[in-house]
């Protein structure tokens, strides 16, 4: 091998370890615009594998009852069990929703059609009785903390509402109504900032099994119990042009 050849591969190592690291350990807020922060952020979407679901454009009447807007709107599962927080027996069973999203200037709206076999709100905490919470990052910076633009919801199967310690419950509005075998909860969030066309998004389902307390947490995108305090596991929200009807995959 000559020498130049020898540079020339000692040159492309190190810039590829440099960017390695740096797309590693580099900044957490992608909202600079600066090409570097675009750069990290992406890599960073890549890497961890996140979910990415898609809401459609459209306004529904928020009254916990499904309106024709809902319809063709693709669903994204709470398929993933919080393996760490489950407590369940035999006999009793996981709840899961189905979630649906639409969006219109400044708010995000959430249908969530919850399975739950046993409805109970019996514990003193939101998020030990049957409910449901969405986390919104609309800067999808994936902080592992929140910031101003972060926010976490919660409805309960009775409709109770409750937030994030951070987070303002102002900006939120829900509706519950109880269906054979669950509940749904439709939900509206108004938008801090003008969101982009991608935000991180998760929804989660808590399940009181009858027990008065908690047995089993199922999420769409993060699998552990930490959505409250970071958002670095969370999936990714499209806010796509086209209204349900109008979408064609
Ligand atoms: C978590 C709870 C936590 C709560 C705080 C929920 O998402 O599952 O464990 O105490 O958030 O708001
Ligand atoms: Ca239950």
């Amino acid at each position: 091998m000559n020498m130049l050849k020898c540079f020339s591969i000692a040159l492309i190592a190190t810039a590829m370890l440099t960017a390695t690291s740096y797309a590693q350990d580099g900044p957490k807020s992608p909202n600079t615009n600066q090409k570097g922060s675009e750069f990290v952020e992406m890599k960073k979407e890549e890497d961890s594998g996140a979910r990415e679901g898609k809401a459609m454009h459209g306004t529904p009447v928020i009254d916990g009852k499904i309106d024709d807007v809902w319809k063709n709107v693709p669903a994204l599962m709470t398929d993933r069990d919080v393996e760490d927080e489950n407590t369940l027996t035999e006999g009793q069973t996981l709840s899961q929703a189905s979630v649906k999203c639409l969006w219109d200037e400044g708010h995000l709206y959430c249908l969530a059609e919850v399975k739950d076999d046993k409805i109970s709100v019996e514990s003193f905490d939101g998020w030990d009785q049957d409910s449901v919470e969405f986390f919104v990052d609309e800067n999808m910076s994936k902080a592992d903390y929140y910031d101003d633009d972060d926010a976490q919801y919660r409805t309960t199967a009775e409709g109770e509402e409750s937030f994030g310690d951070s987070t303002d419950g102002d900006s939120y509005k829900s509706k519950v109504t109880k269906v054979e075998g669950g509940y749904i909860v439709e939900a509206s969030i108004k938008l801090k900032t003008k969101a982009g066309k991608k935000i991180g998004f998760d929804a989660q389902v808590n399940n009181d099994p009858g027990t008065g307390s908690r047995g089993s947490i199922a999420k769409w995108n993060d699998t552990t119990n930490g959505t409250y305090q970071s958002l670095a596991d969370i999936g990714v929200l499209e806010l796509v042009d086209a209204s349900g009807s109008e979408f064609v995959e």
